[in-house]
């Protein structure tokens, strides 16, 4: 007898479950997406013991018929996909007819749904992946799906759970996610005991921001919006020979972006804070990961990373979304053209916002670690290194979870995890607004939220139903109509947005002097300006030197005396592989014995003990990145490193008087650069202590 064997359905549905479902977060994503992918306009998450016990999603979306609802646990039952070429231009978020069948296979799974449309609603029983019970129901529009003990008989699995505040932080962070990308949709997501995530309809992405992470978070962010008309479609045409002369040509289509990044005041210890949403999907992807690292080179520390939330839209062929089994990676078909499209807006964005920093808002802007928002399964890059991976929370204990929370992050993205106690938090934006006048987000207890109305399904619990026409299941991205924006909301906006003070005007500031020979002291309309001498300079010298290398015009000085620098045997080894890109940038160096160079020029304004140690500095640094000069891209960093150095070690140092004409000169060249908000290492260089907060200091306001 033969020892191959297919097999059975249940067995099968719990090695895809394996794939697709690893804690309750991700069962709430599949079922947020399906959600979604329904049309839904208002939905609402329940979780209880962090998804462990139950988790109950409830939409209003277009419901099931009684034959749906059967087919639906079903594997490979999908209504979202009929042919293979289908899979070439998807737009729903799920499509594998997959999710269901794998989450019933390893809970208790009851599904409540009904289309509204005549027929009496469905009920469905599943445990482990048996069916129990089929029942009709009176039932209005929409889907509940109730999944309870989750693992319940996949014990190996339970045990890879973590403590209930752990998973209920990633399934707080998926809804949250979710929310910002469906900003006219409505999110509600209540744990045993909070109202955790509550977001009323709003129209716009910055006020969904301002719902979620308040004023301060949005103060911190900047807008952007571009868009590029491709010229191809992503496939290639086929041959002349096949194509239809009568089909008009195909329009390809553009490439959209729009979101806010984060001022380089504002810096992370990791990535967990980049959000990238392709077509309204949440993903992870390294290349665009790089994309915005690129973006903010020489703007923020090479080790720090900005705040993003990126939403790009183009056409569904240009991007493979069958390439991971929780579907959080996709590939481009065109991904050099959308990586440099995605590096440039924001370099573009960031060159023309210049942002000034706030004094008060940078004295506590350490660069800070913040809780990955995807579940960790998804997170972590291949290849990553460990900073990439969500930093992990405080176990079991809310409160610790919420303190370090509070000492570990200066800025947040994540909703703070609530604690168990009632009354308030201060992260209540209501309480500026008007409780009743319209959206806001809430947070805490003592919502006086009705916990008995949780035994209701979900169109009971969402009237009246705001989504699209019963019998409409297409996605519906544009539910966003009529909903009328908050006043206090749009003042907050306004004021975000005029906070945005910018260092356009620093070239036209009054210096009135020094503060200990180290920082200029100019004013200006906004207020009083304090600018670090040194990186100012550095910053201003760091551009020329990359612009005069661009065009191989860098200005180099003969020493009068070479200068001798020994070097150990690997250094010597580094320095043979960058001193051709030293001798661009204006050095003349020549072995003098085995383990010694004799410096005989270098670039203008470096001299001395400054230039040993900026020849030291770049050969470590180099040794360290390991650089291979062939390829492109290092050629680059390796260009801009030794840019960086010199500049560092030519700049007029702190301790040094200058004159008014110099502290204008100075100011002036720093209004030209690119980037005059932070040095090449990403330190900021002018801090505006803006008029506003000199009044409110001395009570005049
Ligand atoms: N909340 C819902 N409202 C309406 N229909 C739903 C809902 N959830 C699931 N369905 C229906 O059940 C089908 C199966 O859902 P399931 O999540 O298993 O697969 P899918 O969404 O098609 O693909 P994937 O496995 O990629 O998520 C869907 O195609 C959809 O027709
Ligand atoms: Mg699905």
């Amino acid at each position: 007898m033969g020892r191959i064997r297919i097999l059975p359905d249940q067995v099968a549905n719990q090695i895809a479950a394996g794939e697709v479902v690893d804690r309750p977060a991700s069962v709430v994503k599949e079922l947020l997406e399906n959600a979604l992918d329904a049309g839904a306009t208002r939905i609402r998450v329940e979780v209880e013991a962090g998804g462990r016990r139950l988790i109950r999603i409830a939409d209003d979306g277009c419901g099931m018929s009684r034959d749906d609802a059967l087919l639906a646990f079903e594997r490979h039952a999908t209504s979202k996909l009929r042919t293979a070429s289908d899979l070439l231009s998807i737009s729903t978020l799920g499509f594998r007819g997959e999710a269901l069948p794998s989450i019933a296979s390893v809970a208790r799974v009851t599904l409540e749904t009904a289309t509204g449309e005549g027929e009496t609603g469905t009920r469905i029983e599943i445990a482990g992946g048996k069916m129990l019970r089929v029942e009709d129901l009176a039932l209005p529009r929409g889907t509940t799906i109730t999944v309870a003990d989750l693992f319940f008989n996949t014990p190996a699995r339970r045990k890879f759970l973590r403590a209930e505040s752990t998973e209920l932080a990633h399934v707080t962070a998926l809804v949250t996610h979710y929310a910002l990308v469906h900003p006219e949709k409505h999110f509600e997501l209540q744990s045993a005991t909070h109202l955790v995530v509550s977001a009323p309809p709003v129209t716009r992405t910055a006020e969904r921001i301002y719902q979620i992470f308040g004023k301060e978070t949005l103060g911190q962010l900047l807008p952007v919006a571009a868009e590029l008309p491709l010229e191809r479609a992503g496939l290639p045409d086929p041959p002349p020979w096949k194509r239809d002369p009568e089909e008009p040509a195909r329009d390809p289509g553009a490439l959209r972006l729009s979101g806010f990044y984060s001022k380089p005041e504002l810096q992370k210890l990791n990535r967990n804070s980049i959000y990238i949403f392709v077509n309204k999907r949440l993903i992870r992807d390294r290349l665009l990961l790089h994309a915005i690292t690129e973006a903010y080179r020489n703007v923020i520390p090479p080790t720090s990373f900005p705040v993003v939330l990126l939403f790009l839209e183009m056409p569904p062929e240009e991007v493979d979304v069958n390439v991971h089994p929780a579907k959080t990676e996709v590939r481009f078909r065109q991904s050099t053209l959308i990586h440099d499209f995605v590096r440039d807006s924001l370099r573009t964005a960031l060159m023309k916002a210049r942002p000034a920093a706030a004094f008060l808002a940078a004295i506590d802007a350490q660069p800070s670690a913040s809780p990955s928002l995807m579940p960790p399964a998804a997170s972590p890059l291949p290849g990553a290194p460990d900073s990439e991976r969500p930093a992990p929370l405080p176990d079991s204990d809310p409160v610790a979870l919420e303190s370090a929370a509070t000492e570990a992050e200066a800025f947040r993205l994540t909703p703070r995890m609530p604690t168990p106690v009632s009354g308030k938090l201060p992260f209540n934006v209501q309480d500026s607004g008007g409780r009743d006048s319209g959206p806001g987000f809430a947070l805490g207890t003592g919502q006086g939220f009705d916990r008995s109305a949780w035994g209701a399904t979900a169109a009971a619990l969402f009237q009246p139903a705001n989504g699209p026409a019963a019998g409409d299941c297409s996605p519906n991205p544009n539910g966003a109509a009529g909903y009328a924006s908050n006043p206090a909301t749009e003042a907050a906006l306004v004021e975000a947005e005029q906070a945005a003070a910018n260092l356009n005007q620093i070239g036209s500031l009054r210096p009135l002097g020094q503060l200990r020979e180290s920082f200029i002291l100019a004013v200006g309309e906004d207020g009083l300006w304090i600018i670090d001498q040194h990186v100012a300079h550095e910053r201003v010298l760091f551009e020329k030197i990359l612009r005069d290398r661009q065009v191989e015009q860098v200005q180099r000085q003969r020493l009068l005396m070479p200068l001798l620098v020994e070097l150990r045997p690997d250094q010597m080894v580094v320095f043979a592989r960058i001193a051709e890109e030293l001798e661009r940038n204006g050095f003349e160096v020549e072995p003098f014995g085995p383990q010694t160079l004799a410096v005989k020029a270098a670039p203008v304004g470096l001299e001395g003990m400054e230039l040993e140690r900026m020849l030291g500095e770049v050969i470590e640094q180099s040794s360290v990145a390991g650089e291979e000069p062939a390829r492109n891209e290092d050629l680059t960093a390796l260009r801009t490193r030794i840019a960086a150095s010199i500049a560092c070690h030519s700049a007029i140092k702190i301790n040094t008087p200058l004159d008014p004409a110099r502290m204008e000169w100075l100011l002036l060249e720093l209004a030209r650069t690119s980037h005059p908000t932070s040095c090449p290492h990403g330190r900021p260089i002018a801090l505006l202590y803006s008029w506003n907060e000199i009044q409110r200091a001395f009570h005049r306001i």
